[in-house]
């Protein structure tokens, strides 16, 4: 049995099957039609669509012949702007074969590269414009230096709706036969917020455990506690039976292998579910911020979230006391 990513499998091949980013594959689609093709800046947080979009361009612009016209690079790769010098000059002395004179760099991770390589890659942009075109993929186009952001067309990507991502998620469990709850398809959302690589990633790990797909199974395969397994540990420490909290507090890390960062960021999450008085989320809230601070320091993972709990049952008996 071949073993295949789903994210790769359910990867659109064109740019009018593309999840959302109406906006921009619009604006896309009206390049492809005119068979020409600006240097593009494609920004935004992972998992969004750049490399696919970038990807459907070139499908759409060349059609079978993609392939040829086509070279992608990441620019965090050691080398960096070296390979991309070589890769330009070999595409520029290889003649294209069909109507479009020019083919096309995609660049990932061109935030990564230095101010000088920077500064390099624009006087190659401009060299050989004509050639071809560039498509620098970046998460922050604020680290791209203004003469290349002033020769680029922006496209600034978002993350996916919670709509949209469900919608996605539910086709691909439809066409992979796997039994998919509704409270499986909200957790895959809770943990992955638009980024549909991870979404589709974590339904594909999740799949794999061979039974029906809830919550309980996508916050496993995962890493993340339970949020109601959370919120009860919360609880009980603020009701001030903090042995019992701590107990909890173990079982989760040592079930799940929760990251003790991201269970900080759960607390977090949680504290403001919880049904209690607004001052009192404030001042549990910087307790939280505390303790997360001194994780990012390098401190013991359990010491500090036991620390925590000991402050969550002392201040909830404070807070009580008036
Ligand atoms: N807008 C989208 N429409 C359809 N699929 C998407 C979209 N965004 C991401 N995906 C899925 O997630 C995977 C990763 O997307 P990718 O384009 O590589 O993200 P990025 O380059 O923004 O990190 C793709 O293989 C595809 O399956
Ligand atoms: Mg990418």
């Amino acid at each position: 049995m071949s073993f295949e990513m789903w994210a790769e499998k359910y990867r659109p091949k064109s740019l009018n099957q593309m999840v959302n980013q109406k906006y921009i594959v619009e604006r896309l689609e009206s390049f492809a039609k005119a068979r020409n093709v600006p240097h593009c800046i494609f920004a935004g947080p992972p998992g969004t669509g750049k490399t696919t979009a970038a990807l459907c361009l070139a499908r759409d612009l060349y059609g079978k012949a993609y392939r040829e016209n086509l070279m992608e690079l990441n620019a965090s790769d050691e080398r960096g702007i070296n390979v991309v010098r070589a890769t330009v000059k070999t595409f520029a002395r290889v003649r294209t074969l069909g109507e479009i004179p020019f083919k096309i760099l995609i660049l990932d991770e061109a935030d990564n590269m230095t101010g000088d390589a920077q500064q390099a890659l624009r006087r190659t942009m401009e060299r050989y414009t004509e050639t071809c075109r560039f498509v620098l993929i970046a998460n922050y186009s604020g680290k791209i230096i203004e003469p290349i952001q002033s020769r680029c067309a922006p496209f600034r990507f978002t993350y996916l709706s919670k709509e949209e991502q469900e919608v996605h998620i539910k086709y691909i469990a439809e066409k992979e036969k796997v039994d998919l709850t509704e409270d499986g398809v909200n957790a895959i959302y809770d943990v992955c917020r638009g980024d549909l690589r991870r979404a589709i990633n974590s339904l594909q790990a999740a799949a794999s455990l061979g039974k029906p797909i809830t919550s309980e199974t996508v916050y496993a395969v995962v890493g993340h506690a339970h949020p109601a397994d959370v919120r009860a540990m919360m609880k009980i420490a603020m009701d001030g039976n903090f042995v019992e909290a701590r107990k909890r507090l173990r079982e989760m890390i040592l079930k799940f292998g929760v990251a003790g960062s991201d269970l900080i960021k759960q607390v977090h999450r949680e504290l403001f579910r919880l049904d209690i008085p607004e001052s009192w989320k404030v001042n549990l809230a910087e307790i939280v911020g505390d303790v997360d601070f001194r994780l990012v320091e390098g401190a013991d993972e359990e010491v500090q979230l036991s620390a925590l709990l000991a402050r969550l049952t002392e201040s909830s008996a404070k807070l009580k006391g008036g």
